[in-house]
């Protein structure tokens, strides 16, 4: 299972975090998605340079221009409106920062009705960065992505019973599994930089 954490934790190493002032803030809705970033934060050594609070991307409950880069992983397809997510990310950067962000392209044709992933489904992320005011710096398929989500999500499925007895109608990762092995919704999982002019 890959971790945001532990990549962040990676890459702030690269850069000498522990001698400089690095710090993190993570923002997610779900108190299970806190505790999760909060122990693995823990585990690889960040947890007195970062805090976690409930946000979305749509309200992060950060002032202006509070960070000097942003990033979300796999979590920015669930943006019921990317548009505003997007305005959001551009008022808590300050003016030159940058913001990159790792999610899957929804075809909209293949997700028509569906919950979650149906709401708003953007096909190429790079127009709406532009309509926020972003130069986009890059724009790529991230390799190997498919086999990776076809297994995670196969995995998901074959564990879709146990999952829902569990979890019962809050196991949408069930129906999002299902949906993804049978349709196929995601033409690509893309990387987008992009930078607020400043
Ligand atoms: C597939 S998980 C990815 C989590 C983490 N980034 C990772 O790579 O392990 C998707 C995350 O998106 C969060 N999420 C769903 N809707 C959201 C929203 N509107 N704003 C912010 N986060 C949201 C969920 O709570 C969940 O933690």
């Amino acid at each position: 299972m890959y971790s945001p954490i532990s990549r962040a934790a990676r890459e702030a190493r690269a850069y000498g975090w522990r001698s400089s002032p690095v710090r993190l803030i993570g923002a997610d809705p779900s108190a299970a998605g806190l505790l999760a970033a909060r122990t693995r934060a823990r585990a690889v050594g960040l947890a007195d340079r970062s805090r976690f609070h409930q946000g979305t991307f749509e309200q992060t409950n950060l002032p202006d221009g509070a960070v000097d880069a942003a990033m979300s992983v796999d979590a920015f397809q669930y943006a019921p409106d990317k548009g505003a997510a997007l305005a959001e990310f551009f008022r808590i950067l300050r003016p030159g920062g940058r913001v990159s962000i790792i999610a899957f392209e929804v075809d909209p044709a293949k997700v028509a009705g569906v919950p979650v992933v149906g709401v708003d489904p953007i096909p190429n992320y790079v127009p709406l960065f532009e309509a926020a005011g972003f130069d986009v710096e890059a724009y790529e398929e991230t390799p190997g992505w498919r086999e990776r989500a076809n297994a995670a999500f196969g995995a998901i499925v074959d564990a879709s019973d146990t999952l829902t007895a569990e979890m019962g109608e809050r196991a949408v990762a069930v129906a999002e599994a299902m949906l993804t092995v049978q349709m196929q919704p995601y033409p690509r999982r893309a990387l987008a930089v992009a930078r607020r002019p400043g």
